[in-house]
């Protein structure tokens, strides 16, 4: 499904991926793990195409994508859940729904709104509140939502976790084992280590701009000194 064979990514001189390798399989969820700064972010935005790798190669569903522009990639399937989330202040729920209804035009998996309202029906009673009147945990049910209805071939999500009550992180779960269970690929970056390894079926770690351990979720839990070392936990 997804292949990335050793990235090289820098920031100016700053060599910040150092040859990270991983993939993931169809209906699978990866977990992308490490210590803050060690380079999980500039994976994700990497394979999107945001950061471009300097050298290596990235494969989706058969095709290199290392060169091509943000957008296309999009086209072919990923959809990107960034960190920051990326919601309009200005812009209502319907309106940020409808804008990436209208951008997955051509995507024969494309959802409808109201599908985005069955998985979040919260979202539905907010439908008309704007972007900055939301609260985190809708924000990003509304970063989710927006990168579902493309209905895509991976979902890619950048700490989908951070900031949210515990109450909502259970929600987020359901919803991630719920797209999961959808035969959807998940590749995540995530602090949370209890709920990346409940969503994981493998994990890399990451230190320092490359690859520190990468196995079945089991075996990381029986890791106790890679746990340690790379996650204290
Ligand atoms: N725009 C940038 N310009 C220069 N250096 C950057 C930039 N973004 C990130 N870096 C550096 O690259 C390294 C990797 O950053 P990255 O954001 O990928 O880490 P991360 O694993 O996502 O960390 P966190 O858990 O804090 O989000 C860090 O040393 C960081 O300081
Ligand atoms: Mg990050």
């Amino acid at each position: 499904m997804l292949e990335v064979q050793d990235l090289h990514t820098f920031y100016g001189e700053s060599h910040v991926l150092q040859g990270v390798s991983l993939s993931v399989a169809p209906s699978q969820c990866v977990a992308l793990l490490g210590r803050n700064g060690a380079g999980k972010t500039t994976t994700l935005r990497s394979i999107l195409g945001l950061t471009p790798a300097r050298r290596g190669e990235v494969t989706f569903k058969g095709e290199v994508i290392t060169r091509k522009p943000t957008h296309q990639i999009v086209r072919l399937g990923v959809s990107y859940v960034p960190e920051d989330r990326g919601i309009f202040a200005t812009v209502t729920v319907e309106e940020h729904l409808a804008m990436a209804r209208g951008a997955s035009r051509g995507r024969p998996a494309r959802k409808d709104i109201g599908y985005v309202f069955e998985v979040f029906p919260r979202l539905a009673e907010r439908r008309h509140s704007l972007g900055g009147q939301l609260s985190g945990g809708e924000q990003q049910m509304l970063a989710i939502g927006r990168a579902l209805i493309a209905g895509p071939d991976l979902l890619v999500l950048d700490e989908p976790s951070e900031g949210l009550a515990p109450v909502i992180i259970e929600k987020l779960e359901e919803v991630l084992l719920a797209v999961k269970r959808m035969g959807v690929p998940i590749l995540i970056v995530e602090q949370n280590y209890h709920l990346a390894t409940r969503l994981a079926d493998y994990v890399y770690v990451l230190s320092q701009g490359s690859v520190k351990f990468a196995g079945a979720t089991e075996a990381l839990t029986r890791d106790e000194n890679i746990r340690r070392t790379y996650l204290s936990v």
